[in-house]
C-alpha cells in the first residue's frame, strides 16, 4: 500500500459505506465536538475531514450562522464528503494538514481533527494549526490507541500510517505546549468495539491493508487477526493563547 491510500476512490467509498453502516467514527466526532464547545456561528475547520462523518457533528453545534472548512488531503475523500452533505456554510478545500495556513486565510475559532492526528506530522500541522486560529481559539483533536500485543503489526510503522500511535499522552501534551498552546486538557474514554464493526472496518483498504497484509489469505475477521477490540481513545483540547 502506498503512504496515501486514502487517495483511491475505492477507498473513499468503501470508507464512507463503512462510517453509514456502523457509528465508530460517528461516535468519537460527537464527542470530539462537544469536548471543543462548539458553539453557534463559530468558524471552524475540520482538518482530515475524510467523508464528513466530523463535520456532521460540528455543523449541528454551530449552525446555519457558523462556517465550516472541511480539509483533507484526499480528493477523493472530500468526493464524497461533498455528496453527502450539501450547506451553503460548508466548503472543501484539498490540502495538507502540515500547510494547513496555505488554504485557510481568515482566523477561525477552532481546528477539530478526528481519528487522524497520527498520521500527519505533527511539528509542521501544530504549526500551521496555530497560525490558522485566532487569539483563544481551540484546536481539539483525537488519538485512539488499540491495546495492542507487543509485535503487533500495527504497533508499528508501516507505510507511514501508524509511527505515532505508541506516543502517549504526555508526548502529546508536550507537543502542544511547545507550540505554544495551554489550557490543555485531556480526557481519555476506553471504546468496546463489536467484533462485527472492526471485521468491516478492516475491510475499508487504508484501514485493513496494514494489518491483514502481513497474513495474507487471511478472513478480515478480528479473532483470526487477532486485533483487540478494546480501543482507548483521548481527547485534547487546548487554546491558542489570546483573549
Ligand atoms: C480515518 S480518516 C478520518 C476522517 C474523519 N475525520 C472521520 O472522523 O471520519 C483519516 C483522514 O485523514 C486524511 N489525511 C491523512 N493524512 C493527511 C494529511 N497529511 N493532511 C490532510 N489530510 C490527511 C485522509 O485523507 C483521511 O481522509
Amino acid at each position: 500500500m502506498t503512504a496515501y491510500a486514502w487517495e483511491s476512490p475505492v477507498n473513499a467509498v468503501a470508507y464512507d459505506a463503512f462510517d453509514q453502516r456502523y457509528p465508530t467514527y460517528r461516535i468519537s466526532s460527537s464527542r470530539l465536538a462537544d469536548e471543543a464547545a462548539l458553539a453557534p456561528g463559530e468558524r471552524v475547520v475540520d482538518l482530515a475531514c475524510g467523508t464528513g462523518a466530523t463535520t456532521r457533528q460540528i455543523l449541528t453545534r454551530v449552525g446555519p450562522a457558523g462556517t465550516i472548512t472541511g480539509v483533507d488531503a484526499s480528493p477523493a475523500m472530500l468526493d464524497v464528503a461533498g455528496r453527502n452533505i450539501r450547506a451553503p456554510n460548508v466548503r472543501w478545500v484539498t490540502g495538507q494538514a502540515e500547510r494547513l495556513d496555505s488554504v485557510i486565510d481568515t482566523p477561525v475559532d477552532a481546528v477539530v481533527c478526528n481519528m487522524a492526528f497520527w498520521q500527519l506530522t505533527p511539528a509542521p500541522t501544530l504549526s500551521a494549526i496555530a497560525r490558522v486560529l485566532r487569539p483563544g481559539g481551540r484546536l481539539a483533536f483525537t488519538i485512539s490507541h488499540r491495546l495492542l500485543p507487543p509485535g503487533h503489526p500495527m504497533a508499528r510503522d508501516r507505510d507511514g500510517i501508524a509511527p505515532m500511535l505508541q506516543d502517549d499522552e504526555a508526548t502529546w501534551v508536550s507537543r502542544l505546549e511547545a507550540h505554544g498552546f495551554t489550557r490543555i486538557r485531556t480526557l481519555a474514554l476506553a471504546f468496546e468495539e463489536p467484533p462485527e464493526w472492526l471485521a468491516a472496518w478492516l475491510e475499508v483498504p487504508a484501514l485493513g491493508r496494514p494489518v491483514l497484509s502481513d497474513r495474507p489469505g487471511l478472513p478480515a475477521h478480528i479473532r483470526a487477526a487477532g486485533l483487540p477490540t478494546l480501543q482507548r481513545t483521548t481527547y485534547y483540547v487546548a487554546m491558542k493563547p489570546g483573549p
